[in-house]
């Protein structure tokens, strides 16, 4: 090169390396990639995959880990007594394998979205024989295609430490043996799917999370089948508790994998959200992913669906990306978190 080319082009370069780093381009981070060895994953609706160009656009080049946001649901499943309808969940399962991507079933054991059969008049002994033939049937159905399953879901008390579990159709039959018979039912089925409890408001430390520990260490000493807890991570703006990381590792430290399975950031009153609350909203999906990037068996990142537009949340644009599909400050921040950026950069 000759002199006269090479001082120009010395001179570009650095200043290019002085200069603020542009916004990068988001045609170029694919956050399934920076995620590994993690799984980066979002809830699957199929209501719009398919159905909606854009979220399928997104839906299959950004995650390597599904949740069917209804479709597993017992009252969607087995909506009348031994009669199954595996078609929706069928859907996401062939989409997740066509760009292999993994499954996380979702749940058996719930209080809500339960058909009224189960929610009624069974004795104690027809609802055990409906919940181990639940459990059966659709372990069977998708043997070999699930790579976890949140088996029990919601089950401890918004009341702790006066009561454990929750008050719902489960514990009203079976009491405390609920959630065992639940784990114990499916591990009987298939070995291979990582079996998890996931629930809310046990992401800090805090009563609720104390009772689930306590729960789960008795489970493990007791030789009750569990592989993992699952922290759903619904939370509002500026909410995400400062000890999550602490948290996880306490979980983790019993010899449990643990996982962030329904992540959303909800604006609430910053609806629908300036400049500033969107960095905010960037700021707490980074500490989340952070939390569980620094915690070795934290296994997967889920958020719970993909744009704003079609989030199960109306009115707080909780989601990486808009009702548009263009990705948001949180998008960003995600992947800096995965790569291990001590700050959103942004
Ligand atoms: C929600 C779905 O997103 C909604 O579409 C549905 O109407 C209700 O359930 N905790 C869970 C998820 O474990 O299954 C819930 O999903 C959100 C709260």
């Amino acid at each position: 090169m000759s002199y006269r080319l090479f001082v120009p082009v010395l001179l570009s370069v650095a200043l290019a390396s002085a200069a603020p780093s542009p916004t990068p381009n988001p045609n170029n981070i694919i956050l399934r990639d920076l995620a590994t060895p993690r799984f980066f994953g979002a809830a699957a609706n199929t209501s719009w995959l398919y159905h909606d160009k854009n979220y399928t656009e997104v839906i299959s080049k950004q995650f390597s880990i599904f949740t069917p946001e209804n479709e597993m649901k017992w009252e969607n499943i087995e909506p009348e007594p031994n009669s199954f309808d595996f078609g929706p969940a069928d859907e996401i399962v062939s989409f997740a394998e066509s760009i292999n991507a993994k499954m996380r079933g979702h749940n058996f054991m719930w209080g809500n979205q339960l058909p009224p059969w189960v929610n009624t008049s069974l004795t104690a002994t027809e609802l055990d024989r409906a919940l181990q033939n639940h459990i059966t049937k659709v372990m069977d159905h998708y043997r070999g295609k699930l790579y976890a399953i949140d088996v029990v879901n919601e089950m401890i008390s918004d009341n702790t430490p006066n009561e454990t579990f929750k008050d719902n159709i489960w514990t009203q039959k079976f009491g405390e043996d609920a959630v065992p018979k639940a784990l114990t039912y499916a591990r009987a089925v298939d070995k291979t799917p990582k079996l998890y409890i996931n629930d809310y408001g046990i992401e800090g430390i805090n009563s609720k999370s104390d009772t689930m520990y306590n729960v789960v260490k008795g489970f493990l000493a007791d030789g009750v089948p569990l592989d993992a807890v699952g922290f759903q991570c619904h939370f509002g703006l500026n909410q995400v508790p400062t000890d999550l990381q602490a948290n996880l590792q306490r979980f983790a430290d019993l010899g449990l994998d643990v996982a962030i399975t329904e992540l959303d950031i909800n604006l609430g009153a910053a609806f629908p959200g300036n400049a500033t609350a969107l960095a905010q909203q960037a700021q707490n999906y980074w500490e989340v992913v952070n939390a569980c990037v620094s915690t070795n068996r934290c296994v997967s990142v889920t958020v719970w669906g993909v744009s704003d537009d079609h989030s199960w949340i109306p009115l707080g644009n909780p989601l990486p990306w808009n009702d548009i599909k263009q990705p948001k400050p949180a998008f960003f921040a995600i992947a800096d978190a995965f790569e291990g950026k001590p700050e959103p950069s942004a």
